[in-house]
């Protein structure tokens, strides 16, 4: 997003952490240092120790084999041990802290009672899903997709899969039915867990109609396994659909841990490109886990009886990692929330941390923005006293939001954590650590352990030394989290990542280096754009309005919005003899909504009688962009264009 504070600005203020915080942290400045130059350094030495925090069935012996040159990119570690992910989330915690909450669940309807699950409750949970699961032919090495709301089952579903060594794919419950549908077919998925209903803000989304609609056309026999949550009526596929009650009712609460492989896949987790479809981001089980578990100790200085909320939904990678993997592998208690940090109203999120006695919190700064909006009375009015950390994720988040966030929130006493990372990345990369880095609003700051940034200069790709640099954000060698292939297609992961930038694993987002070399993200590069935190391709957008029938083209960029970040700009040419009107541009919106996803409603639809296109027919979105911000001053050079006259008409319909 534009509004990132330029690292020199008066917003750069520092803060530095607290004596309190660095007392209790379990990584201050000078351990930071020593660990980091040490993880660099010896970097099989440094991640065969941290290996250890998780059990393994058979140990590993070689740490990492990783290589980046394109043709030839892989990326392993700890590859010849075993071990079970669930195992490691449940089980070997069940002789110290079997009776301790694993999962606090808070559903929508704040009259509803909140449930507190135990590690015991949730082992007899996940084992009873993994052996239904089993029942309906589900076998190691099998795909399985999760369409559910945030509700416990959730979570017992994802490990349930780890225990049985198939691979889960979670689809986000705000998909449309094309979205799911592509993605069960992506993975050629054996069954689809789902819901009757999703409850959100107090409205109801028919999970289960969705799934039937997905699944209309499949000829593949797709079996689902349907949770109840709101009891609505639903349609049944008989021989095919299975309540999830009466298959859990005739297994037993136990099941043995399949011993996987290091480098077997965890899951595939579908995330937007700069072009094409959605790609199958597959992250595996041993490296994995031990990045999740590490990132969320340190980075959220996580101890012993803490009370740990990541507001995320399990449909994206920080509810992966966040909310189930990283706080359960560490023996944590996690806060799972169903709901909507305006419903029933705009202090639900701090009534929560109220109500659970939260420590850490975790959140996107599009809900910072919009919460802020609202007034500060509806934080005040809760006792917030139990924070002592606070989270931001997805977005770059702007000085005021920060500042807003750390005073009112955070009451000036916790430190904020502005992650960076990606669905590719498994977990954090860059961010200050609460209790060895002064923070500064706006910036992501330091590398964690193992992580090695470089700043490119964007065309020739070399690397800019030095601090007080801009350029592209890449990663120099691989780190356990790391993704480690394009389900199905080996070829788009190499393409994708490793070849803009040789040697490197590009991130598609830009970066400044300041003058202390803290890392400031500036926002994507490609034509990937951020909606309210949520990661949209723009060609998927496009896509979805080219498939309607008055459309003949279309074009999408991303522009600043004082909420969301980033909104989605359309600009459309119609059919030969379709007329614009505001009926139209309704019909369209509703149109995209239900190709893709409310999340990717379009805020804008510009009619655009042509489009700016390079004599070979590209589409110069660098024009439309600006055009989109309103910033007509810096059009740059527009002479080869094969008609620059169509600028001029979009400039001219902008203010319509
Ligand atoms: C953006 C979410 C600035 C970035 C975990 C990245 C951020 C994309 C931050 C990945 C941050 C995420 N500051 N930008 N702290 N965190 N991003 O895959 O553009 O949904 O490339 O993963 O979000 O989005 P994804």
């Amino acid at each position: 997003m534009s509004s990132a504070a330029h690292p020199d600005s008066a917003a750069s203020a520092v803060h530095p952490p607290s004596a309190e915080t660095i007392a209790r942290a379990h990584v201050d400045a000078a351990k930071y240092e020593a660990m980091y130059k040490a993880s660099i350094t010896d970097s099989a030495g440094f991640w065969g120790e941290q290996g250890k925090r998780i059990d393994w069935i058979k140990p590993y012996t070689q740490v990492r084999d990783v290589d980046f040159t394109l043709g030839q990119v892989k990326i392993n570690w700890y590859a010849d041990g075993t071990l079970n992910v669930a195992a490691n989330c449940i089980d070997r915690h069940l002789a110290t802290r079997a009776d301790q909450t694993a999962i606090i669940w808070e559903p929508d309807d704040p009259k509803d009672p909140a449930k507190h699950i135990t590690y015991r409750e949730l082992h007899a949970e996940t084992c009873k899903m993994a052996n239904v699961l089993k029942s309906l032919g589900v076998k190691k090495g099998d795909r399985v997709v999760i369409y559910l709301p945030m509700i416990p089952e959730a979570a017992y579903a994802m490990l349930a899969c780890a225990r049985i060594g198939a691979i889960h794919s979670v689809v986000f419950a705000g998909f449309s039915p094309d979205a799911l549908g592509a993605r069960v077919n992506g993975c050629d998925a054996k069954v689809v867990i789902t819901s009757d209903g999703a409850p959100r803000g107090g409205r109801v989304t028919k999970l289960k109609d969705n799934v039937n609609q997905a699944l209309l056309h499949d000829t593949t026999d797709v079996k689902c396994l349907i949770v109840r949550r709101t009891g609505q009526q639903i349609a049944f596929r008989q021989g095919l659909d299975y309540w999830y009650h009466e298959e859990a009712a005739k297994v037993p609460a136990d099941c043995p841990a399949e011993e996987m492989n290091a480098e077997d896949p965890l899951f595939i987790l579908y995330t937007s490109g700069s072009t094409g479809q959605p790609k199958g981001v597959v992250h595996t089980s041993g490296g994995y886990l031990v990045y999740a578990a590490m990132t969320h100790q340190i980075t959220f200085d996580y101890h012993e009886g803490d009370i740990y909320w990541c507001t995320a939904d399990v449909g994206w990678v920080t509810g992966h990692s966040y909310i189930v993997y990283g706080p359960l592998a560490n023996g944590a208690t996690t806060l799972m929330f169903e709901g909507v940090p305006t419903f029933p109203d705009a202090s639900r999120f701090w009534q929560v941390c109220e109500k659970h006695k939260v420590t850490q919190f975790y959140t996107a700064p599009t809900a910072i923005r919009a919460l802020m909006g609202q007034g500060t009375e509806w934080v005040t009015k809760c006792d917030l006293s139990s924070l002592r950390l606070l989270g931001t994720v997805g977005e770059p988040i702007n000085p005021e939001a920060w500042n807003w966030y750390d005073s009112v929130v955070g009451k000036g006493k916790c430190p904020i954590v502005d992650t960076w990372w990606q669905t590719e990345t498994g977990g954090h990369l860059i961010t200050p650590l609460p209790g060895a880095h002064p923070t500064k609003p706006g910036a992501a700051q330091k590398p964690f352990f193992g992580v090695q940034p470089v700043v490119l200069e964007p065309t020739t790709g070399a690397e800019i030394e030095g601090n007080g640099v801009e350029g592209v954000l890449a990663i120099k060698d691989s780190w356990p989290g790391q993704m480690r292939t394009v389900w199905g297609d080996h070829d788009r992961f190499e393409k994708t990542y490793f070849s803009d930038y040789k040697g490197y694993y590009f991130s598609g987002d830009g970066c400044r280096r300041d003058k202390d070399g803290d890392y400031w993200i500036t926002g994507r590069v490609d034509d990937v754009i951020n909606v309210s935190g949520h990661r949209m391709g723009t060609a998927e957008v496009e896509s979805a309005l080219v498939a309607h029938a008055k459309v003949a083209e279309a074009a999408v960029v991303g522009y600043p919005h004082d909420i969301k970040g980033q909104g989605i700009y359309c600009y459309v040419t119609l059919m030969n003899g379709e007329e614009p009107s505001e009926d139209l541009r309704k019909e369209l919106r509703n149109w995209v909504r239900t190709e893709i996803g409310p999340i990717a409603s379009p805020d804008v639809i510009q009619w655009a009688p042509g489009l700016p296109k390079t004599r070979s027919g590209k589409i110069m979105r660098r024009i439309l962009r600006k055009i989109a911000e309103n910033d007509f001053g810096a059009l740059g050079d527009t002479s080869t264009l094969a008609d620059p006259s169509v600028v001029d008409d979009l400039i001219k319909n902008r203010s319509e």
